[in-house]
C-alpha cells in the first residue's frame, strides 16, 4: 500500500475533478478514484450541454449560480478554455405549482432584488422572436441573457487541465468499493487496490449509496431519473432557440414542464435539444437502470415539439439519456457524514440535485470542508441532516417511498 496521501475524491465527475483541482492547487496530494473514466457517459455529467442558470424561485440559488458563474470565468482565463455560452433562458408558459424547477414568475422578483432584473414578453413577442408556435393565449416569458450553455466536454477538459497542472492523480478504472473510516484516516478499498487518506471526498452522483451503505449503514433518499432527450434538425426556415423551459400543468398523466438547448457547435450542430422535466421510469438503486431511453418519454417530446417548435424536423435523432439523482426537497448534499457516523469529518458528500452549473463552487466548498478552512456560502440548506435526505430502512415504493415524495408522479389536472 502507498504511504498516506492528504485527499482521495471519490468520483470523477465534474464536481468531483473540480473538488480535486481546488485541493492540489492548495498544495495538497490529491487521488482521484473514478469507476468508469473522467467524462464518462454513465453518470449524470453524461453529454454535451448543461444549463449555467440564474432564474430560480429560490434567490439563494441564484446567488450559489452567480457565484459559480464568476469561478467558470476564472477557470476558462486559466485554461484558455471556453466553458459558458451566452444564448441567454427564456422561460415562458403560464404560473404553475410549485415545481422541481421553482414556477414561471417567481424568478422575476428574485431578479429584481439582485438588481438584474429580467425582460418580460408577451406570447406575440416570443412567437415573433423566437420560432415557438401555437402559444396558448395567456403564455407570457421571462427572459434573461446572461444566462448559458454550458460546454460539458470543455469544462470536462478544462477541469482535467487543472488536475494536470497541480499533479492530481487521476484513476480511470478504479471502482471504490467500500471506506474504513477510523481515528487515523480511512482506508479505501477499490476492485484494482487498496489506499490511505487523510480525508474523502465522495462525489459519486447516483453511485453514493453503493459506497455508503457497505461502508456506513446509511443511504440517501435518492429517486433516480435516467432522463431522456432527443435532438430535432433545425430546417433552415427559422432561426435558432435560446435555452428555454415551458412551464404549464401537468397533462394525461405526464409533466408539462420541457426544456430545451439551442443549436450550439459543440454539441449537434444543425440541431436543438428538447426534452421533458420527468422521467417515467424511476428508481432507487442505481442497477436497476434500463439505459435505453423510455418510449413513453421520447413520444411525450415529440408531441410536444410537433405543436409547439417551428423550424424543426419532425423525426428525432441521437435519442439518450443522463442519470439523475433527486431527493425528496431536490436539492444537493454538500455536507461531512452525518455526526451520528464516527469520525464524520473525515468524508466530505456532495450529490444529487442540477448541480453541474454549481460545479467548481461546490468542488471548491468540497476542498475547504475536507481541509477544515473557512467556507463563507451558507450551505445550511445542503445539510445532510435535514429531514428525509437520509433513508433508514427498506423503501417501500408504493406507499412511502416515491408516492410520499415532492417528485411523486404526477396527476391529471
Ligand atoms: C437545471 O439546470 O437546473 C435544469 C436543466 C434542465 C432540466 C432541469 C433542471
Amino acid at each position: 500500500m502507498d504511504a498516506q496521501i492528504d485527499i482521495a475524491v471519490v468520483g470523477g465527475g465534474i464536481i468531483g475533478l473540480m473538488a480535486a483541482a481546488a485541493v492540489a492547487r492548495r498544495g495538497k496530494q490529491v487521488v482521484v478514484l473514478e469507476q468508469h473514466f473522467p467524462g464518462t457517459q454513465e453518470g449524470s455529467s453524461a453529454e454535451h450541454v448543461r444549463m449555467w442558470r440564474t432564474l430560480y424561485t429560490e434567490i439563494s440559488h441564484s446567488q450559489l449560480a452567480y457565484r459559480a458563474g464568476d469561478l467558470y470565468a476564472t477557470i476558462e482565463s486559466e485554461t484558455s478554455r471556453k466553458i459558458l455560452h451566452h444564448h441567454g433562458l427564456l422561460n415562458f408558459g403560464i404560473e404553475t405549482d410549485y415545481t422541481p424547477e421553482g414556477t414561471l414568475l417567481t424568478p422575476v422578483e428574485t431578479m429584481r432584488t439582485l438588481n438584474r432584473p429580467v425582460r418580460l414578453l408577451s406570447r406575440r413577442d416570443i412567437e415573433r422572436e423566437y420560432p415557438f408556435k401555437n402559444l396558448p393565449a395567456d403564455y407570457v416569458g421571462i427572459y434573461h441573457a446572461d444566462n448559458a450553455v454550458i460546454d460539458v466536454r470543455s469544462a470536462f477538459i478544462a477541469a482535467l487541465q487543472l488536475c494536470n497542472k497541480y499533479h492530481v492523480r487521476v484513476l480511470p478504472r478504479h471502482r471504490v468499493r467500500r471506506l474504513d473510516n477510523g481515528d487515523d484516516g480511512v482506508g479505501i478499498v477499490t476492485d484494482q487496490t487498496s489506499l490511505k487518506a487523510n480525508k474523502v471526498i465522495l462525489a459519486a452522483g447516483a453511485y453514493t449509496n453503493q459506497i455508503l451503505k457497505p461502508s456506513f449503514g446509511i443511504e440517501l433518499d435518492f429517486l433516480l431519473w435516467d432522463m431522456c432527450f432527443a435532438y430535432y434538425k433545425l430546417d433552415g426556415s427559422r432561426g435558432n432557440y435560446p435555452m428555454w423551459f415551458q412551464f404549464d400543468q401537468a397533462r394525461n398523466g405526464h409533466s408539462n414542464l420541457f426544456y430545451g438547448f439551442p443549436d450550439v457547435p459543440f454539441g449537434r450542430p444543425g440541431f436543438v435539444r428538447v426534452a421533458v422535466d420527468w422521467a417515467s421510469h424511476t428508481f432507487t438503486d442505481v442497477d436497476d437502470r434500463i439505459y435505453a431511453p423510455p418510449r413513453l418519454d421520447l413520444e411525450i417530446v415529440r408531441e410536444f415539439v410537433l405543436e409547439r417548435l417551428a423550424g424543426v424536423d419532425s423525426a428525432p435523432v441521437d435519442a439518450g439519456r443522463a442519470l439523475m439523482a433527486h431527493l425528496p426537497d431536490n436539492l444537493s448534499v454538500l455536507d461531512y457524514l452525518p455526526s451520528t457516523c464516527q469520525n464524520n469529518r473525515n468524508i466530505v458528500v456532495c450529490a444529487a440535485g442540477w448541480a453541474f452549473k454549481f460545479a467548481p463552487l461546490f468542488g471548491d466548498i468540497c476542498a475547504r470542508l475536507a481541509l477544515g478552512l473557512p467556507v463563507s456560502d451558507d450551505i445550511s440548506e445542503f445539510s445532510i441532516s435535514r429531514p428525509s435526505v437520509l433513508r433508514f430502512g427498506p423503501v417501500d415504493d408504493t406507499v412511502g417511498g416515491q408516492q410520499s415524495r415532492a417528485l411523486k408522479p404526477v396527476q391529471d389536472d
